[in-house]
């Protein structure tokens, strides 16, 4: 842990790129190795793949693919991934030894993950120049000789999206999958269905998407910046799920969908009135004036139950993820108070109240996915009303909800809105795009320290990690998007990635600012320091 060189005061020097995530041990050493379209990568069984991949991410700026052989006719010029099996446990899946000489570039890893995190160490010692689009003339690709030892911090490095408020068409979806990897991201929480959108198709219920795909919210909502219809329309087919699915675990990143409930669901009650409080009254309106009711709460009785279910099976179907995020937060139970049908279930249940009603309808959801072999994930509301034993935790409202979970024994992914809400301002609000509120710049970011003290190791051990939230209600665009995420979710992998004694702000931010020309050289938009 120690051989760590100060890799702040070489970001300034020429051969030495800044990286980000800082990894665990780093040795500089004199001289570099040249990648030039004569180079050859050698990988065999597994690392093949991963070796496609590097090759792939090279092309655009090298304006060549590098040639992939099992074995190589000699060892110089070639850069070889290996997995290798005896390296040390420690190094877990993720991690990755990574050897630079002037006349080869070696790659080790126990699993082909590892491979792909250095492979995106590797493309980060590069000239910056090499995350370009298009061919770049006239550069040397110089590699400077390091060795490196890398290992992740926490398990669960995430990024949610939400296309629900502002649809977010596949290509751009690909292109933040392809910017998260580079920052050693694992997990993309795709937020499918709020208010004002469903954006998964479900063949059982068309309507989902035929009627709740397509409501122009804009109008409801007056602040809101983007009066273009267009971004308020849309949804992912089957197909498009799968394939998104592939393309990110192809990448090393596991996409988590979460459908809500039981609010945040205008669009799945306007789609089918009968999931509401009012079902007789609401059906008998057209899907404009349902829209119009703006009902968020779903009724919480066995046809609402059965239908979700059928929603979560095939939603089940498309997501291989071992964790299915089924919502919980927010739920203006004060309806379910006043309608004598959900009193009389509450009795017929033998519950308490509304709070009690709530985790029976969380626990019916959980049950159903756990029988499938799967584990769910709520926002930390899930732990009002009797939280079902293996429901993991996602903490928004600070730490404490994580706190009092992880002291239960329960595993928590920590998302607090004060350190992680990337659709809060980063900057003074009279110079920034219009933004939710709040109050987010990078440096808070920075502070933020995922395992609260008051949990002794125990505990601490349910802390998976945490995630940064990109909620759409202000974000209209992907260049939009860009903006409020880097550079505040490079900070933000720092924090999930780099072992706690080697953190250091300072070092950071001058490795930020030759990292930010990686970014450029991507055309991904961020927002400047
Ligand atoms: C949330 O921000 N309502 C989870």
């Amino acid at each position: 842990m120690n051989m760590t060189i100060g890799i702040a005061s070489l970001c300034g020097a020429q051969s030495v790129p800044c990286l980000i995530p800082q990894p665990d041990q780093i040795a500089v050493q004199d001289g570099h190795f040249q990648v030039t379209d004569k180079t050859v990568i050698t990988a065999s069984g597994e690392a093949r793949f991963q070796a496609d991949l590097l090759i792939e991410s090279l092309a655009p700026a090298m304006g060549a693919r590098l040639k992939l052989l099992e074995q190589a006719s000699n060892d110089t010029d070639i850069i070889s991934l290996v997995l290798e099996h005896s390296l040390s446990e420690s190094l877990g899946e993720e991690g990755y030894r990574l050897d630079v000489s002037s006349q080869s570039i070696r790659i080790q890893a126990r699993k082909p993950t590892g491979l792909f995190y250095g492979i995106q160490t590797l493309r980060q010692l590069l000239p910056p120049a090499i995350l370009s689009l298009q061919p770049v003339e006239q550069i040397q690709w110089t590699v400077p000789c390091v060795s490196i030892v890398d290992a992740p911090r926490f398990g669960w490095r995430g990024l949610m999206l939400d296309p629900a408020r502002h649809f977010i068409p596949v290509p751009d979806v690909k292109r933040y999958i392809d910017i998260m990897a580079l920052h050693k991201y694992n997990r993309l929480h795709f937020h499918l269905t709020d208010e004002p959108g469903w954006r998964i198709e479900i063949k059982k219920y068309p309507d989902l998407t035929r009627v709740g795909s397509r409501m122009d919210w804009t109008e409801l909502q007056s602040d809101t910046p983007s009066p273009d219809q267009a971004h308020c329309v849309g949804f992912y087919t089957q197909d498009e799920i799968r394939d998104l699915v592939r393309y990110a675990a192809q990448r090393h990143i596991l996409i988590v969908p979460e459908i809500e409930m039981p609010a945040h669901s205008t669009a799945a009650i306007v789609s089918y009135p009968q999931l509401s409080l009012n079902a007789k009254e609401l059906s008998s309106l057209s899907p404009e004036q349902r829209w119009k009711a703006k009902e968020r709460l779903l009724a919480a009785r066995p046809q609402t139950i059965s239908f979700l279910q059928d929603v979560l099976l095939e939603v089940l179907e498309l997501f291989p993820s071992p964790w299915i995020h089924i919502g919980g937060d927010e739920a203006e139970i004060i309806h379910w108070k006043n309608s004598p049908e959900m009193q009389d279930n509450i009795q017929q249940l033998g519950l308490k109240d509304e709070t009690e009603l709530h985790g029976w309808f969380m626990r019916q959801m959980d049950s159903f996915v756990t029988q499938h072999g799967r584990r769910t994930i709520g926002w930390d509301e899930i732990l009002q009303g009797g939280l079902a034993p293996g429901a993991t935790v996602m903490s928004w409202r600070g730490q404490e909800g994580g706190i009092t979970a992880a002291q239960a024994g329960h595993d928590v992914i920590m998302a607090p809105t004060s350190h992680t809400y990337f659709d809060y301002y980063q900057g003074p609000p009279q110079s920034e795009p219009k933004a939710i509120g709040g109050d987010l710049p990078l440096e808070k970011v920075l502070q933020f320290e995922l395992v609260p003290s008051v949990l002794n190791a125990e505990q601490a051990r349910h802390i998976l990690g945490g995630q940064g939230q990109l909620w759409g209600e202000f974000i209209s665009d992907t260049r939009h998007l860009q903006y409020m995420t880097w550079p505040r979710a490079a900070a933000l992998a720092e924090i999930l990635w780099s072992s706690k004694p080697d953190r250091n702000p300072e070092s950071f931010r001058s490795r930020l600012t030759g990292h930010l020309k990686r970014l450029d050289a991507a055309q991904v938009y961020y927002r400047p320091l």
